[in-house]
């Protein structure tokens, strides 16, 4: 007897050391997750001062494009998935387009293809969504006025904020880059040699004043009038491309999201031109009838089968998809069941298939950056909204905005460069994602938004390029499959296959020895990675509450209430 109580005494103990470990805390009111702490403090401002997850997710895109200026940004553009608390669901595309003067071979100097231009510098620029996005945002579905929830970005961007470890060096690292472009030397660079240290006020009065403007005249404040100018005069002092004519013309599109239904759950998902709602989609019916619970998480067989799907769905990503307004894209099919299983024929637990034998082989994707950032948000009513926003690379094209105080995106470097013939990286782009003027570029960011029986159960999505598609599909699994809690679901090791270049990435703290030796047994490729994308979700578990997964692999925040 004393035995027996001994053991459960124990296995107790181990229960609840697990369970702080594992367990973040719970919120009934509202949770905001994003990748900077003082953003998700403002989303959690809003929420208190009676604003709505839209409201809050507005708020949240303006701050980080003060405390995350690598990737939260004005000058870029991205993806919110919305799900109202009545049941309604909506999707809003403020991705960047391809300026009126863009052309398909734009990048070919002297009859090579130049890489770097669409990766640096003035031309690698698409036209930014990002104000006319959170403006509709706001107007549709918001609660308070813009220039209230504005408020909280303008303060930190006037007042300043301390950087911290890892934001003052990612400004260091960047240096080099910064001074060759007059106005981001300005703002984010030190004269002096000795760098940016944690805990340093950071100021930017210029990126106050546009705020300001943004707040006062809403869409106005940036496509038109000083902003505008100054983002054309941009254009100007480097040989640019964007007019007054692409600025005033930019509009975000509202788009449904696609809904893919796995066991009792539907995701609902950012449609086209982002990728991962159709790869989300092709991997879960393609994985449907294996019992990946019996195979254990992360065990050789479940990577191998998940893997396999990747890489037949990244296989069909880089041929059919692009700019739903600019290309036919196959969904019913490519989403079937009927051809998912088809694709799923040449599948063999024992052994990878070469990706060269697969269909569509000779078409390859582009090369995505890992600097995005996603957040993710629940009020007290049940609204959720999930938010994938970008530069695309770190600190985007480098250029800044001079007196306006924000850098432009590099998302050009999206397209494929040169469909037909080898990019800087020795592959091959598709035409369904060639550049034409006013076509958005192909992304693989993936705001998701999960349901089970008609309720909230998370809000998904994750930064890293195409990394984002397969970790938001992991931290799916993760619950889904495996019963995991928010943090453990989103610190749990990931692993990617994205068809070219033949190679299974793992996180690198992620498999173990002899799960590695058996995956290389059946002929993969594996390659350690440090960070298999940054996730930020939120649970809703069955009693209501929102508890938050902060991805270790950044420096995240989660702020209840
Ligand atoms: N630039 C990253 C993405 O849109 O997927």
């Amino acid at each position: 007897m004393r035995f027996i109580l001994l053991l459960l005494t124990f296995v107790f103990t181990a229960n609840s050391l697990s369970a702080q470990v594992l367990n973040s805390k719970s919120y009934k009111n509202g949770l905001v997750v994003t990748a900077d702490r003082y953003a998700s403090e403002v989303g959690k401002e809003i929420l208190q001062k009676g604003g709505n997850a839209v409201d809050a997710a507005v708020a949240v895109q303006f701050a980080l494009a003060v405390t995350l200026p690598r990737a939260g940004n004005i000058g870029g553009g991205g993806f919110m998935v919305i799900r109202l608390e009545n049941g309604e669901t909506a999707a809003l595309d403020f991705r960047e387009k391809a300026p009126e003067q863009a052309s398909r071979n734009m990048y070919v100097r002297n009859g090579e293809f130049d890489g770097d231009l669409s990766w640096e510098g003035i031309l690698a620029v698409g036209v930014p969504g990002t104000v006319d996005g959170m403006i509709k945002a706001l107007e549709r579905y918001g609660r308070l006025p813009l220039d209230m929830v504005m408020q909280p970005a303008i303060r930190l961007a006037r007042d300043g904020y301390e950087l911290s470890y890892s934001h003052a060096e990612d400004l260091n690292n960047h240096k080099d880059t910064f001074i060759k472009y007059q106005a981001s030397a300005n703002y984010f660079t030190l004269e002096d040699s000795t760098g940016f240290e944690e805990g340093d006020l950071f100021v930017q009065k210029d990126l106050a004043t546009t705020l300001e403007r943004i707040a006062r005249f809403g869409r106005e404040g940036f496509y038109a009038g000083p902003t505008a100018d100054a983002i054309v005069n941009e254009m100007k002092r480097y040989r640019g491309l964007i007019s007054h004519r692409d600025l005033r013309n930019y509009e975000s599109v509202w788009r449904d999201p696609v809904a893919v239904d796995y066991e009792d759950y539907t995701l609902h998902i950012m449609p086209p031109p982002s990728s991962g709602s159709v790869a989300i989609a092709q991997i879960l019916k393609m994985i449907n009838d294996y019992n990946l619970k019996e195979m254990g998480h992360n065990s050789a067989n479940y990577v191998h089968t998940v893997a396999e799907a990747m890489r037949r769905a990244f296989a069909d990503r880089s041929y059919y998809l692009g700019d739903p307004d600019f290309v036919d894209i196959p969904m019913d099919e490519l989403t079937s069941e009927y051809y998912n299983d088809v694709r799923m024929g040449s599948f063999s637990m024992d052994s990878a298939t070469a990706s060269t034998s697969l269909s569509h082989g000779e078409i390859a994707g582009y090369v995505e950056s890992t600097e995005t950032t996603h957040f993710s948000i629940v009020d007290k009513d049940g609204n959720a909204v999930a938010v994938t926003t970008t530069l695309n690379g770190s600190f985007g094209s480098h250029v800044s905005v001079s007196g306006a105080g924000f850098l432009l995106n590099n998302e050009m470097d999206d397209f494929s460069a040169q469909p037909g013939e080898p990019n800087a990286y020795g592959l091959i782009g598709a035409e369904a994602n060639a550049i034409e003027p006013g076509k958005r570029m192909l992304s693989s960011m993936s705001p998701t938004i999960v349901t089970k029986n008609g309720k909230i159960n998370m809000v998904l999505g994750a930064a890293g390029g195409p990394r984002i598609i397969t970790s938001t599909l992991q931290s799916f699994l993760n619950r889904a499959v495996f019963d995991m809690r928010a943090q453990q679901a989103t610190s749990a090791p990931r692993f990617h296959h994205q068809w070219l270049p033949d190679v299974l990435l793992f996180d690198d703290f992620g498999l173990s020895p002899d799960t590695q030796e058996l995956l290389e047994a059946k002929g993969h490729r594996l390659f350690p990675y440090p960070a298999i994308g940054r996730a930020h979700n939120i649970f809703v578990e069955p009693d209501g509450l929102l508890t938050g997964g902060v991805d270790p692999r950044g420096d995240g925040f989660a702020a209840g209430y």
